[in-house]
């Protein structure tokens, strides 16, 4: 039986997921995206030509290869028609689950007025709704892609929701929608959607059954992970690999090769714990050299060094078999570069993740820097302490670096 591949971030997000995923993706016939919703971002660079991505799969950039958008990814129809438009082949090579929820304009609205309401107790959300769309499936008022056949009655299903809702809507001061204007836009998804609509269960079971190669890609990073992450601090979904499992009904035997993103320092956006954030020039550098920007919301990201504590806790998580580390060439010019290889948490020396991390401080491991990796694509060329430093984060974890990206280009790769 073939198995599927996975690709997982294994730290808070923005690993370069989608450069490792667009590179594979030659190489697999259909690529699938399990979790999430628009407020990821993959951002991908072929030939100098900045592709940012944030429902569609990472395989859409190559011509043979099938994309399918999962049950567990909750889909604003608006954001998805905007980002097929600029591709003019995705018939017959984009499938959207009937099962993926979908994500409205309500929900972001809500995000923003929770968020306003909580002060300085906010998450810092990407304000794109998703933990509210996350909250009506689970709370079983949620509407699903397969309702958009039937307009008129999705229509008046989301009507009654905001009646019953009334009190609350108010509250946070959100608009009824125009009921006539709801159900153009209904009308007008459908007439756009339903050819990509089908049940991606079964697509994917074929594909695996007729031995073809399948990718499952993930979104955000496994330390955002709604029940693993940093809580209350993460987002809405399950970002680990068993995500992936639910997200498109993949049963855990059918997962291959687990493939772990690291990117070769640390960053986060939004609020949370974050114990190796560099408050430093140093950490301005990392942000401004690694143009460390958010894809959806264009924030600043906060940015810090490379923590193998929580690198080896997610990938244990993950089922992580090898590694590909990212953006190497970011660390080009320290004269020194930091590692966390444990925490010092209430008197004591761990190496694990605690669930109260805010509590850690990182114990660093400095090693010397290096001048320059950028653009090197032979292992063998790397100067010495750039290797040290590879060893080194095999070392700590016990995962092998498998892949070192020195660039955004995908031709500037070591793969070992
Ligand atoms: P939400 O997913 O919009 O609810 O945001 C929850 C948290 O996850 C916030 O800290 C966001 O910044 C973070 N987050 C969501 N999506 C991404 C992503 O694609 N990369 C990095 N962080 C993300």
């Amino acid at each position: 039986m073939r198995k599927a591949d996975v690709v997982v971030g294994v730290q808070w997000g923005d690993e370069g997921k989608g450069k490792i995923v667009d590179m594979l993706a030659a190489n697999y016939d259909m690529v699938c995206r399990s979790q999430g919703g628009h407020n990821a971002g993959h951002t991908i660079w072929v030939d100098g030509i900045r592709y940012a991505l944030h429902l569609m799969p990472s395989g859409i950039l190559h011509s043979g290869t099938i994309n399918v958008i999962g049950n567990g990814v909750v889909v604003n129809p608006e954001v998805l028609i905007a980002e097929m438009a600029q591709f003019d082949d995705v018939k017959g090579r984009l499938f959207i689950s009937d099962k993926a929820h979908l994500n409205l304009p309500h929900h972001s609205e809500i995000d923003k007025a929770k968020e306003r309401l909580k002060g300085e107790k906010a998450i810092g959300t990407t304000g794109k709704g998703i933990g509210p769309t996350y909250s009506d499936k689970v709370s079983r008022t949620g509407h699903r892609i397969s309702e958009l056949a039937e307009p008129e009655r999705l229509c008046e299903a989301i009507m009654i929701d905001f009646e019953n809702n009334k009190a609350v809507y108010e509250a946070l001061g959100i608009a009824t929608p125009n009921e006539k204007q709801l159900l153009a836009d209904l009308k007008r998804y459908k007439e756009v959607l339903a050819p990509f609509i089908t049940n991606t269960t079964n697509l994917v079971w074929k594909a695996l059954d007729e031995g073809k190669k399948v990718l499952l890609e993930g979104a955000q990073g496994t330390l955002l992970d709604i029940d693993h992450g940093t809580y209350p601090y993460v987002t809405s979904s399950n970002t680990i690999t068993a995500g992936a499992c639910t997200g498109l009904g993949v049963n855990q035997k059918e997962i291959g090769d687990v493939i772990g993103i690291i990117k070769a320092y640390s960053t986060r956006v939004g609020y949370g714990p974050f114990p190796t954030e560099d408050m430093s020039s140093d950490g301005d550098r990392l942000c401004d050299v690694g143009k460390e920007f958010g894809t959806t919301t264009g924030r600043r990201r906060r940015c810090g060094w490379f923590d193998a504590v929580s690198v080896k806790y997610a990938s244990r998580l993950d089922g992580v078999d090898r590694f590909a580390l990212m953006k190497l060439d970011v660390l080009d010019g320290f004269e020194s570069v930091k590692i966390c290889k444990a925490y010092q948490y209430k008197g004591e020396t761990i190496d694990y993740v605690p669930t109260d991390l805010e509590n850690v401080t990182p114990i660093y491991e400095e090693l010397s820097g290096w001048d320059k990796v950028a653009g090197i694509s032979r292992y063998d060329d790397l100067p010495q302490n750039a290797k040290k430093y590879i060893e080194r984060i095999e070392e700590l974890t016990g995962i092998k670096v498998a892949l070192i990206s020195t660039s955004p280009e995908r031709s500037d790769t070591i793969i070992r």
